[in-house]
């Protein structure tokens, strides 16, 4: 908007505020000195005032995103809002960020326009001054009555522009912070920059190697992980287990690429994940995170979401395994049952399954399943763990859980506290040392 406004004419405009000034002082003069100091003043003026305008812009800017986040917050958050019956609070707290925004809003607008009115001021001052300079001038007889009335007029003429340029330079600062904080979105990393080559890894085997990765989250205060380090074999089956909170989940989150170690490296097939691309990754891995969710679209849409290759007899297959075929089966409309945004029309653990069916599709050499059957009931759980043994066969396992009934699954235990590796075994020997106290967590 600011550079099809009015900018080229005004900016055009500049060059002429001299000559007409220069003009001034051919016909009348010292006259001349009047919209000098006037066009001087102006500019000053115009200046100092655009810093705190470029203040209240900015604060303007921070506020008016903050708005839109508590917008964001509430509408993704409705059932549990209600269910707390925090609404009047979210309330009282959306009014207050909407009086904020409308009262820094209104400083953007008032410092702006006083800009204006100033060099509009300026101007009136310089033509009075003019005339009363004038009328002395004619007076001594320095000055004809026509040369004033030329002066009048290039006074007006030569001030104009003022007002124009003032305003536009409170629009420029305006464009500028929009600018600046566009800039900052495009300057954050992303995942695949453009000159970067990654390996290619169209297929992977399945090892994982930690090397004393610490870890924290962005603006975390303490490390969710502190010098982990593991080495898990092409088709291990491992458990990862441990208190809440002692950095499981972000074990999972660092295998899928989501975030990058600050110091040590994550190895897949003993490349660094840096290296890797993080498509093929990810195809390669069937993840279950704790907070996945589902999308708007049929059950079979939900399941084939992320597949390169998707017929419906992999569905069909993934679909068995982690039990979506059980509560499909028996409604009238199938695959095609619609799932509302976030998974809405299904139960918790009708969710989680067609999650685990979405894993489980693409056949990936490694599974990564974080606490897959929180939201399932004992019966549903046995025929997933019977279903899913058999596929496992040459896959990793990569198995968060706070269930013992899943244990069967893996051949090996690793046990996290705070971040840290306290165990590394057998399953046998862990379950035992857990047990028996040698390892001091509250667990299984
Ligand atoms: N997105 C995040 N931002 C900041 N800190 C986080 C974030 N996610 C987790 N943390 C912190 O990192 C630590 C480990 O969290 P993590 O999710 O890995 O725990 P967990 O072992 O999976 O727990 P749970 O059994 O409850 O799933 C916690 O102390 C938590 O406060
Ligand atoms: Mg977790």
């Amino acid at each position: 908007e600011f550079l099809t406004s009015a900018t080229v004419t005004a900016f055009a405009d500049i060059p002429f505020i001299a000559l007409f000034i220069f003009v001034i002082w051919l016909i009348a003069g010292p006259v001349a000195m009047i919209p000098a100091v006037a066009v001087f003043i102006a500019l000053i003026g115009g200046l100092i005032l655009q810093v705190p305008l470029k203040t209240a812009i900015s604060k303007s800017q921070v506020e008016a995103a903050q708005k839109h986040g508590i917008l964001v917050e509430t509408i993704g958050g409705l059932e549990t809002i209600k269910s707390l019956n925090a609404q009047s609070r979210l309330q009282s707290k959306w009014e207050r960020f909407v009086a904020k925004t409308a009262a820094s809003g209104l400083r953007v607008r008032v410092l702006s326009l006083s800009i204006v009115t100033f060099t509009m001021f300026l101007t009136q001052l310089s033509t009075i001054g003019v005339i009363v300079y004038g009328a002395y001038l004619i007076q001594d007889g320095l000055l004809t009555t026509g040369g004033l009335i030329a002066a009048v007029i290039l006074n007006g003429r030569a001030l104009g522009p003022m007002g124009q340029v003032a305003n536009l330079l409170a629009r420029m600062n305006q464009s500028l912070t929009a600018l600046g904080a566009l800039n900052a979105i495009m300057a954050l990393p992303v995942e695949r920059p453009a000159g970067k080559r990654f390996l290619h890894r169209p297929t992977l085997q399945g090892a994982i190697n930690f090397r004393e990765v610490t870890f924290t989250y962005p603006e975390a205060e303490i490390a969710a992980l502190n010098k982990v380090s593991f080495s898990i074999n092409a088709g291990e089956r491992v458990a990862f287990l441990g208190r809440v909170g002692s950095g499981k989940s972000t074990v999972a989150k660092l295998i899928l690429g989501l975030f990058a170690p600050d110091e040590g490296a994550v190895l897949v097939d003993r490349t660094d994940l840096r290296q890797m691309d993080p498509i093929d990754l990810r195809r390669n891995i069937g993840a279950i995170l704790q907070d996945s969710f589902l999308f708007h679209g049929t059950v079979r849409d939900n399941i084939a979401l992320g597949a390169t290759i998707v017929d419906d007899e992999a569905i069909l297959q993934a679909a068995e395994t982690s039990g979506v075929h059980e509560f499909v089966r028996r409604h009238p409309r199938g695959y095609d049952l619609m799932v509302g945004e976030r998974g809405e029309g299904l139960s918790g653990g009708q969710r989680q399954a067609v999650a685990l069916a979405r894993a489980l599709v693409g056949q990936p050499p490694i599974l990564l399943l974080d606490e897959p059957t929180s939201g399932i009931d004992i019966g549903t759980e046995k025929t997933f763990i019977s279903r899913l043994a058999p596929t496992l066969k040459g896959r990793t396992l990569i198995l968060v859980t706070h269930r013992a009934s899943l244990l069967p699954l893996v051949e090996r235990i690793i046990v996290l506290d705070q971040g840290r590796v306290v165990a590394d075994g057998p399953r046998e020997k862990v379950l035992e040392a857990l047990n028996s106290g040698k390892i001091k967590v509250d667990q299984a």
